[in-house]
């Protein structure tokens, strides 16, 4: 028996801040953020609704699309840099409020990185039958983390939440063993902080890094999974910016029409950018039942992490 993935959900706050309105009040313009980021715009939570009613929307969307009850859920999985508070954590309210009370519920914190963390350790919850159902959302609200005066980070960040529901089944490859990876020499690149409590980067050498590190893991991933990057359908780097996912596919030597992008829609939604690429990708037509995809992604600490996997590849879950 092996974990695979079985359905996904998603939720992005209405409002919606363009790249003019940040240059209306920052020294910045929308060309300098399109031709160095690749991003047009971001969404940010202004008061209608919390992150948590964001993650409670992607959940369920995410086991409505499995055809899985909130009862099935053996354990919930929340990543996220930006909880609401710092106890208790997200999850034991996101499990209640969809209905899985009762269920493991546990926040997790690999920043960047932290979707694929997230999905590794329910995999190998499934594969060791401690679990038979894990739902496992990335939820992020960057915006609550940004120093809206510092024109460096400001424009690179949205909020955002993504789930997908993990469970096992006789699959072929299911999510083949992940690549996870850190180096805390690096904490002051990239980290929240001081007494304001905001993000400060070193973008350059983050951008070093991320690039670097993501092409490791993903090549070693598919080492792993006995793999050629050929085989591979779909890329889905972490939506940092659209430089870095550019820079990791031409050094992989993925073509542009295999790798997924909604940097420029999004911006960096850290936990979520992946599972929300992976969601915009299916309901494009590109992700379909049984697609072989590749995840890379790095963040603040550094950690990073890859895995290949194949795409929903039953409808349904045997275990
Ligand atoms: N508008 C206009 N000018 C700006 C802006 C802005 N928003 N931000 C910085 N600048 C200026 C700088 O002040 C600098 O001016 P100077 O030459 O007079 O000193 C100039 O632009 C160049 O700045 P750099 O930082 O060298 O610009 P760079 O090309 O490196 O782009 C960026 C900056 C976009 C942050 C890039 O380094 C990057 O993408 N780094 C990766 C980091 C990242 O994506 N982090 C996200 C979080 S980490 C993660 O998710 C993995």
């Amino acid at each position: 028996m092996r974990a695979g993935v079985f359905g996904i959900g998603s939720a992005l706050p209405e409002h919606i801040v363009t790249n003019a309105h940040l240059a209306s009040y920052l020294d910045t313009s929308d060309a300098w953020i399109v031709r160095r980021t690749g991003i047009r715009e971001r969404r940010h939570l202004n008061g209608t609704h919390t992150l948590t009613d964001l993650a409670v929307a992607a959940c369920l969307d995410a086991l409505a699309d499995a055809h899985c009850k909130p009862s099935d859920v053996d354990h919930v999985i929340v990543s996220t840099i930006t909880p609401e508070q710092v106890m208790p954590g997200m999850a034991p309210e996101i499990a209640s409020r969809i209905g899985a009370s009762g269920a493991g519920a546990v926040d997790m914190n690999a920043a960047c990185a932290g979707f694929v963390y997230a999905l590794d350790q329910a995999a190998a919850l499934v594969e060791s039958d401690r679990a038979g159902c894990v739902l496992v959302c990335g939820a992020e609200a960057l915006s609550t983390i940004t120093d809206p005066d510092d024109r460096a980070t400001a424009i690179l960040f949205g909020d955002g939440a993504a789930a997908v529901v993990v469970r096992g089944g006789d699959l072929e490859r299911g999510c083949s063993p992940f690549v996870l990876g850190s180096d805390g020499v690096h904490a002051a690149s990239l980290n929240v902080g001081g007494a304001k409590q905001v993000l400060r980067m070193e973008g350059q050498e983050v951008y070093r890094h991320a690039v670097e590190r993501m092409v490791q893991a993903t090549t070693e991933a598919l080492r792993r999974a006995s793999m050629t990057v050929d085989e591979v359908d779909l890329l889905v780097v972490h939506q940092a910016n659209e430089r870095i996912i550019d820079a990791a596919a031409l050094r992989l030597g993925m073509p542009a029409e295999k790798v997924v992008k909604n940097v420029d829609e999004v911006a960096n939604t850290s936990s979520a950018s992946i599972p929300l690429a992976l969601h915009k990708a299916e309901r494009e037509g590109l992700l379909v039942p049984g697609a072989t995809v590749a995840l890379a992604a790095f963040g603040g600490g550094f950690v990073w992490g890859a895995g290949i996997l194949s795409w929903k590849e039953r409808v349904h879950a045997t275990a």
